[in-house]
């Protein structure tokens, strides 16, 4: 099963991610995570990568379609992926299906999770992550018991560059001018599933799951 979650920043494509590749024994691909370890590795792509991030922009097409497709590239034949965050153009998504075409594979289901532009702005505005792991966590919804150090290693809290100042509204206007027609695309082919990501963690995720379930039992996606 390889699979798509379309959200705008913020929607909990990543926090979803985690929980349902894990349910279904897949593999999450984050093009934002790739990114980052890029950046943190100091390699050419991240740096490159690293000002368009800061600035809330999208990084060009050509560097993102091959960044993720050697990844989906080096993956087991047999070994299903979620992808989270690519494609984000229409250019985007035409690369991704020559490019799973050439593998012999191909997108079997595409998950737009749909949260209202106040929830966006609130979560990306909460959000909080550890240095040493990463881990997450946001002032309003599931704030760390100290302020400003992880509960479970004890590292101290930073923001995103990228969740901070204009940056946030301009992240959000891409998604909502351009990434948004992604869904047509989809739902022409007839992979598309709508979920409510408004809910709470435990809410969405069980709401995705019945959902997946329910189109990959039936295989009527639309
Ligand atoms: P990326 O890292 O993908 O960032 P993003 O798309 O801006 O999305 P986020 O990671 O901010 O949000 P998310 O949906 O994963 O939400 P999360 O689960 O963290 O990309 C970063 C940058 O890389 C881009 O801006 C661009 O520059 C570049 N890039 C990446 N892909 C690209 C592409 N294809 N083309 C070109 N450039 C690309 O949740 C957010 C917060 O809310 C967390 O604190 C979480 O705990 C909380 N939360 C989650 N769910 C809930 C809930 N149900 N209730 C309450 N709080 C919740
Ligand atoms: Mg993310």
């Amino acid at each position: 099963m390889n699979m798509l979650l379309i959200g705008a920043q913020g929607s909990g494509k990543g926090t979803q991610a985690a929980a349902l590749t894990q349910a279904l024994d897949i593999l999450p691909i984050s093009s934002g995570d790739m990114f980052r370890k890029a950046f943190e590795e100091k390699t050419d792509l991240g740096l490159k990568a690293k000002a368009f991030m800061d600035r809330g922009e999208l990084v060009p097409d050509d560097i993102t379609v091959r960044m993720v497709l050697q990844q989906i590239k080096e993956l087991d034949y047999a070994q299903g992926f979620l992808l989270d965050g690519f494609p984000r153009t229409l250019a985007q998504a035409q690369a991704l299906e020559r490019g799973l075409q050439g593998m012999g594979r191909k997108l079997d289901l595409v998950i737009y999770l749909n949260v209202s532009r106040e929830e966006l702005l609130s979560r990306l505005a909460g959000r909080f992550l550890c240095h040493a792991h990463q881990h997450d966590y946001n002032i309003f919804s599931h704030p760390p018991k100290v302020a400003g150090i992880c509960d479970i290693d004890g590292s101290k809290l930073y923001q995103r560059s990228d969740d901070r100042g204009a940056a946030i509204q301009r992240r959000l206007d891409i998604f909502f001018n351009n990434t948004i027609h992604l869904l047509d695309f989809y739902k022409k082919q007839q992979k598309l599933i709508e979920v409510n990501g408004d809910g709470t963690i435990d809410q969405v995720h069980e709401a995705l799951l019945n959902q997946v379930y329910d189109a990959m039992q039936q295989q009527k996606v639309s």
